[in-house]
């Protein structure tokens, strides 16, 4: 089978082609990714040596009509990954979200439709979130179920939810056969260090402040990268067209304590000293509109396709660190760009301000 991944290059797509091409040696993977700056050919550079003969890169954007129109007309399935994908960045401007995550998947599902035209036994695998479901409280006894009506809060989940929407009415209007991940938060190696894991321990290592957003009493869900993989291809493969399957990490934790064991686990493994660590933890002002609970029922998964997670939360946060405290030259080259402008003017202020006592301690 010849497999389309867009977003290839970002942090889940990367895992996900290693894992696709070292479990089935029969498939070909051509990945498709534009390269923007949360893309790096770095993270698959072991792929192209390993599997040269099964794998194809090529740069190109998810809006491209007449690319993906080719592309599709050689795969019998696409995993659509790319996209726009910190909630931090389209609160600072969502154009960009839009034109990728909404209008790139309008493309994408536009052009399976035309080119599987009268094919049978293909798949369309949209990687949606559990932010589409909007937000819990804390004690709320219900979690996301696959049947609760979308209702997104923020942009970025506002355009993966319309994006959600636009595949599944591309299988009720048109019959394409899309399947839908609605993945938790996932951690691992090579994602990008603008999210809440890696940026911690590369701050933690650096001894710089630790930025937790507001009381830090947020809760997700944590999903360790390779158990997302798994979920993802058996949805691809025996997941039923037309359905939507919640992935959960079975872990629900509050960001405050994901940062305390972060900060144990990096000071444990370089010697360095616990409470010094764990005294740069700064509450700063908060994510405006900040969701304050995701948490997924993945039962429909379980029960449909037999797929649990198989990685512990502490576990999978110390492999995690390893892999950070290995890879500490990936980090600074992929954040090498632009990357110390946005942090500038994304934390400059509201740390300075934490320091002037301007926001609350908890
Ligand atoms: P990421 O930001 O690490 O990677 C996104 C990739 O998409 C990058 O390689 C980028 O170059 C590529 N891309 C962006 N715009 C493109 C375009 N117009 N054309 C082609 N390629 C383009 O993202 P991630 O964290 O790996 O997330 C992957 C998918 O999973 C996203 O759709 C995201 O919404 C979803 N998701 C992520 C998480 C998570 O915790 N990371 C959880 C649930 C769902
Ligand atoms: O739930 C799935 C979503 O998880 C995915 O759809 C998104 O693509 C992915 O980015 C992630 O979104 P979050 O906003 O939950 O992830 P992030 O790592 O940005 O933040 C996790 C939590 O930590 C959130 O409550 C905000 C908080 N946070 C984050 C950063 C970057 C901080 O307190 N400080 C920080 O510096």
């Amino acid at each position: 089978m010849q497999i389309l991944v867009t977003g290839g290059c970002g942090f889940i797509g990367s895992n996900f082609v290693r894992h696709l091409l070292a479990s089935n040696p029969d498939d070909q993977v051509v990945n498709l990714d534009l390269l923007t700056y949360a893309g790096n050919l770095e993270s698959l550079s072991d792929v192209e040596a390993d599997f040269a003969s099964r794998y194809r890169f090529v740069r190109g954007d998810v809006r491209d009509e007449k690319l993906c129109l080719g592309l599709l007309e050689q795969a019998q399935a696409v995993v659509h990954f790319a996209a726009e994908s910190h909630v931090d960045r389209s609160i600072g401007g969502g154009a960009e979200f839009l034109q990728t995550n909404v209008l790139g998947t309008h493309n994408l599902l536009e052009c399976a439709r035309r080119a599987w035209d009268g094919e049978t036994g293909n798949s369309f695998v949209y990687v949606s979130t559990d932010e589409v479901y909007g937000a819990l409280e804390l004690d709320d006894p219900e979690l996301f179920r696959e049947d609760r009506p979308l209702a997104p809060r923020n942009p970025y989940s506002a355009s993966k939810a319309a994006a959600d929407h636009l595949s599944q009415a591309y299988f009720h209007t048109f019959g394409l056969p899309v399947k839908i991940t609605r993945c938790s938060n996932t951690y691992g190696p090579y994602q990008f260090p603008e999210k809440l894991v890696p940026l911690m321990i590369a701050n933690i290592v650096a001894g710089e402040p630790l930025p937790v957003y507001g009381d830090g009493l947020y809760v997700r869900d944590w999903l360790q990268v390779s158990d997302n993989c798994r979920a993802t291809e058996a949805v691809l493969r025996q997941g039923r067209a037309g359905e939507a399957y919640n992935v959960g990490g079975n872990a629900e934790r509050p960001n405050l304590e994901v940062v305390r064991l972060l900060v144990e686990l990096v000071c444990e493994r370089l010697g360095l000293e616990l409470e010094e660590r764990l005294s740069l933890i700064t509450h700063i002002a908060d994510r405006p509109g900040h969701d304050r609970r995701y948490a997924t029922d993945a039962g429909k998964l379980q029960r449909e396709l037999g797929i649990a997670p198989a990685i512990d939360f502490e576990e999978g946060m110390a492999g995690t660190v390893d892999w950070y405290l290995d890879h500490q030259d990936w980090c600074q080259r992929v954040t090498s760009g632009a990357y110390r402008d946005y942090y500038q003017k994304m934390y400059g202020q509201r740390l300075e301000q934490a320091g002037t006592g301007g926001v609350q301690e908890t």
